[in-house]
């Protein structure tokens, strides 16, 4: 890689071993979630991605005392004081994560400043929920351009109903109920692996969570938490992501760390697509069952559906595939626009504006493209792509490996977010990295 670019030489299959850490939508909060108490808490089997920066730095920011030693993290924030707008000025813009921190500073001082939103650009992905749940709590939320001002002298439990069952928001909610004075109920609740694993954590530390069938969550709050020691789910994400790669290039990869169990979804559709795998006990080998690649209709939903993070290498599958596949987008209004990068490769997708699926979903007759039909298979071409937002990111990856000739990706600080060594396990992978 030569600075943010790197330049990948298509045409030949993944073959080997790659190993997939800590969740990145689920350790970061599980950092957070060591606000909760003056404890000592280690968290095991983290990645090196940049939210581990961006929360330690806040941590640290806040007089914590945080060592990491390769993929484990000791914590210890007894001595913390409240937060000001200079120590979380560098952070404002970065990250999704710093709003979570709002429950639990609240909870421990009374008072919190939260720096303003980052992530990746794949639709308008507001705050609305997080900011009406704080205020079901007692806080009062005051903002500026860049930060968040609240205040509450205690939280207090309250009755939410969520219109969207919005992961972080319910994160949220996690946070801010555990210590909160009552009950809190939480209906339309998101209920993804991630979610159910922080909730796993916060139970460690003494929470009383119980979650019904029917995606209402209730806490009953306690009085004090104490420490955890916590080993971080691996990355499904990043585990699905090593799979199209190893199908589109007809290679063969193990992974190790993958979990059957979170990726149910995936795998049905991974098979249907095409893809084989062999479940083992310390991953899963990832390779295609014959030749050829199928065509199929998918939608993106929130857990248990087809996750929208598994969405965009999935695609590059089917610009290989032999008919025209169907994907309808119904979490972000705008997670398609890394498509035309694929078509100037050489790739036939359309976008549109209608609900192309048995779902009618929130963004259908308002102008958002946000259901393609993919044509296949079509040859990929090598060409100077740069990437937009993480996930796209690696589908673009998955496209240049794919691709006849040499492909230059630009931006390849965006997929650092998420992806730990990319370049080092793409070259163990036996990718050509010009
Ligand atoms: N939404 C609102 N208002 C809110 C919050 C969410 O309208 O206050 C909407 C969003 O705009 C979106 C939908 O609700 O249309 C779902 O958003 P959600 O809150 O569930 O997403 P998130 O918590 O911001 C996390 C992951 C995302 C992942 C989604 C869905 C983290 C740090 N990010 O985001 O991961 O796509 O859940 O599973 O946990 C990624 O890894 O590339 C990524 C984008």
């Amino acid at each position: 890689m030569i600075g943010d670019t790197l330049s990948i030489q298509g045409g030949r299959s993944l073959q080997g071993e790659v190993t997939v850490r800590g969740a990145k939508n689920n350790f970061p909060k599980s950092l957070v979630a060591a606000l909760l108490t003056s404890d000592p808490c280690r968290l095991r089997n983290i990645s090196q991605i940049e939210d581990l920066e961006i929360v330690s730095g806040m941590l640290r920011a806040l007089g914590g005392d945080i060592t990491i030693h390769d993929h484990d993290v000791e914590i210890s924030l007894a001595k913390i004081h409240s937060a000001t707008k200079e120590s979380f000025q560098e952070f404002s813009g970065r990250s999704r994560i710093p709003i979570l921190f709002a429950g639990p500073l609240v909870a421990r001082f009374g008072e919190a400043v939260i720096p303003k939103l980052g992530g990746c650009r794949i639709g308008s992905r507001p705050v609305d929920f997080h900011l009406a749940a704080l205020r079901e709590f007692g806080v009062s939320v005051e903002e500026d351009e860049s930060f968040y001002f609240l205040k509450a002298s205690k939280l207090c439990g309250a009755k939410i109903k969520l219109s969207y069952p919005s992961v972080g928001a319910t994160e949220q909610v996690l946070f801010s109920a555990v210590l909160a004075d009552g009950v809190t109920e939480l209906a339309n609740a998101a209920v993804e692996p991630e979610v159910m694993d922080l909730i796993a954590l916060l139970q460690k530390m003494g929470a009383i969570i119980s979650v019904d069938t029917d995606r209402v969550i209730t806490i009953v709050g306690v009085k004090k938490m104490r420490g955890y020691d916590h080993t971080v789910m691996t990355d499904r994400l990043e585990v699905a992501s090593w799979a199209c790669a190893a199908v589109a290039t007809n290679g063969d990869v193990f992974v190790r760390g993958a979990r059957q169990l979170d990726m149910i979804t995936f795998l049905n559709k991974f098979r249907q697509v095409g893809g084989e795998f062999d479940i083992e006990e310390a991953g899963i080998r990832f390779h295609r069952a014959n030749g050829v690649l199928q065509p199929l209709i998918l939608e993106t939903d929130v857990h248990p559906g087809f996750m929208t993070d598994w969405q965009q290498p999935f695609v590059i599958l089917l610009t290989q595939a032999e008919g025209v596949s169907v994907v309808h987008e119904t979490v972000y209004e705008n997670r398609f626009g890394y498509t035309s990068a694929l078509v100037q490769m050489g790739a036939h997708i359309q976008l549109h504006r209608e609900c192309l699926g048995s779902k009618k979903c929130r963004f259908g007759r308002r102008n958002h493209l946000h259901s393609a039909v993919i044509s296949g298979p079509t040859k990929l071409h090598g060409a100077e792509i740069e990437i937009p937002d993480l996930r796209a990111g690696f589908s673009y990856v998955v496209a240049a490996l794919v691709a006849e000739g040499k492909s230059t990706i630009k931006n390849m600080a965006t997929i650092k977010r998420g992806y730990e060594d990319i370049e080092g396990k793409l070259r163990g992978l036996g990718a050509q990295i010009v």
